[in-house]
């Protein structure tokens, strides 16, 4: 038995490649360097979903679709807050993604959705009344102007676009596998997206980057960065932002953000504290596992960006789901064309009735 199925091989995909021994991701013939930083969101959805979506799009195509779809979201966040009173953002967001009818343009309009109702749900957090899409303006930059209601920095909204490309795919990650689950069974885009949203939103997949702020806010200043990593490094405790499943090394796309934190002017300080404790952790991780060569994930530098993108910790997962819903899409299409149920086995180790044979794999 395998129960966290760690290395079996599930889906061929042409998607991404995690590279954990190089500490490389490439997402469909091309290193995340190239793409994250430098394509819109839009161009990263219409290479995506290219030669599985019923219809091939180009980036101008897709940026007129998901407005199109963006205002049909809208029109549905009435019933999406009288749906989640009293739920959390990642909830409501879950059940707004319920909402959306099947189609063949099912994964147009769960992208689109996702900043609408994101936005719309954390206004009402606020008391403030939800703010419509405005025409023209690409999909990062639209989310920040539901959100905030007056337009984005160009710096603000490209950082917001460098961290949704970091995270579009990321192999047989959780949600992704979850995706294809369900895409498996011919449920729908709709549904798989919702249950891929489900897996998200636990602690263990989507949540690490608002406990790293927890962790700079409770360091305080760069005094006392070594004495806290000793001290919490000594009680058994993780330091969050370091160390991964898959990466036997540094993580790709922590540089990729840290690169683009550097230029938003009001991380100065997080930035500074940052840097050190990376710095420390790096070194006290490596003293005490010589032979693991634990270094930053990718969520140290999302968790700097995201702050001072100006979102609140309860969006960090719902943003993230902006990102990897286009990966969690392909996906889905590349499942459907595989065709293959997707249905594992168990062994059964409760008791038997007299005579019946115990089984080492059962269904
Ligand atoms: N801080 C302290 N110790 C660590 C850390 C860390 N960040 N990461 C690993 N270790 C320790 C483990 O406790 C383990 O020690 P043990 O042998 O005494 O039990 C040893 O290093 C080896 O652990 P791994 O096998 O490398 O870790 P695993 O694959 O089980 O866990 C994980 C990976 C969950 C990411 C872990 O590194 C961790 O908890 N990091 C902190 C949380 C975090 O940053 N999560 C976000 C990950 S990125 C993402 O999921 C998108």
């Amino acid at each position: 038995m395998n129960a966290g199925l760690e290395g079996v091989v599930a889906a061929e995909t042409v998607l991404s490649q995690v590279n954990g021994i190089e500490g490389r991701l490439i997402v469909r013939g091309h290193e995340i360097e190239e793409l994250a930083g430098h394509w819109s969101f839009e161009a990263m959805a219409a290479f995506l979903w290219d030669g599985f979506a019923p219809q091939s799009m180009d980036e101008g195509q897709v940026a007129a679709a998901l407005e199109r779809s963006r205002n049909s979201a809208f029109g549905k966040v009435p019933d999406l807050l009288r749906a989640t009173e009293g739920s959390t953002v990642v909830d409501g967001l879950r059940t707004g993604l319920s909402l959306l009818a099947e189609g063949p343009g099912s994964h147009i309009d769960v992208t689109a959705a996702i900043p609408v109702f994101v936005a719309a749900l954390l206004r009402r957090d606020q008391g403030e009344p939800p703010i419509a899409p405005t025409p023209g303006l690409r999909h990062a930059a639209d989310f920040l102007a539901m959100l905030k209601g007056e337009p984005a920095s160009e710096l603000l909204v490209d950082a917001l676009e460098t961290y949704l490309l970091t995270v579009a795919d990321h192999g047989m990650n959780a949600s992704t596998f979850t995706a294809r689950v369900v895409a498996a069974t011919r449920a729908g885009t709709v549904a798989s997206t919702v249950a891929a949203l489900g897996a998200l939103s636990g602690p263990l997949h989507g949540g690490a980057p608002g406990p790293v702020l927890d962790m700079l806010d409770e360091i305080g200043d760069e005094s006392q960065v070594d004495d806290w990593i000793a001290r919490h490094l000594g009680d058994g405790e993780r330091l969050m932002g370091f160390g991964h499943r898959i990466y036997r090394t540094r993580d790709p796309r922590a540089d990729v953000l840290k690169g683009v934190v550097e230029r938003i002017v009001n991380t100065r300080d997080r930035m500074a504290l940052a840097e050190a404790v990376e710095k420390a952790s790096i070194a006290a991780l490596a003293a005490r596992y010589p032979d693991r060569n634990l270094d930053t994930n990718v969520e140290l530098f999302t968790a700097v960006l995201l702050e001072g993108v100006g979102l609140s910790r309860d969006l960090f997962t719902p943003v993230f789901a902006m990102g990897r819903v286009l990966g969690w899409t392909a996906h889905i299409f590349e499942q459907v064309a595989s065709s293959r149920l997707i249905r594992p086995a168990s062994s059964y180790v409760g008791p038997l009735p007299e005579g019946a044979p115990q089984l080492a794999v059962a269904g």
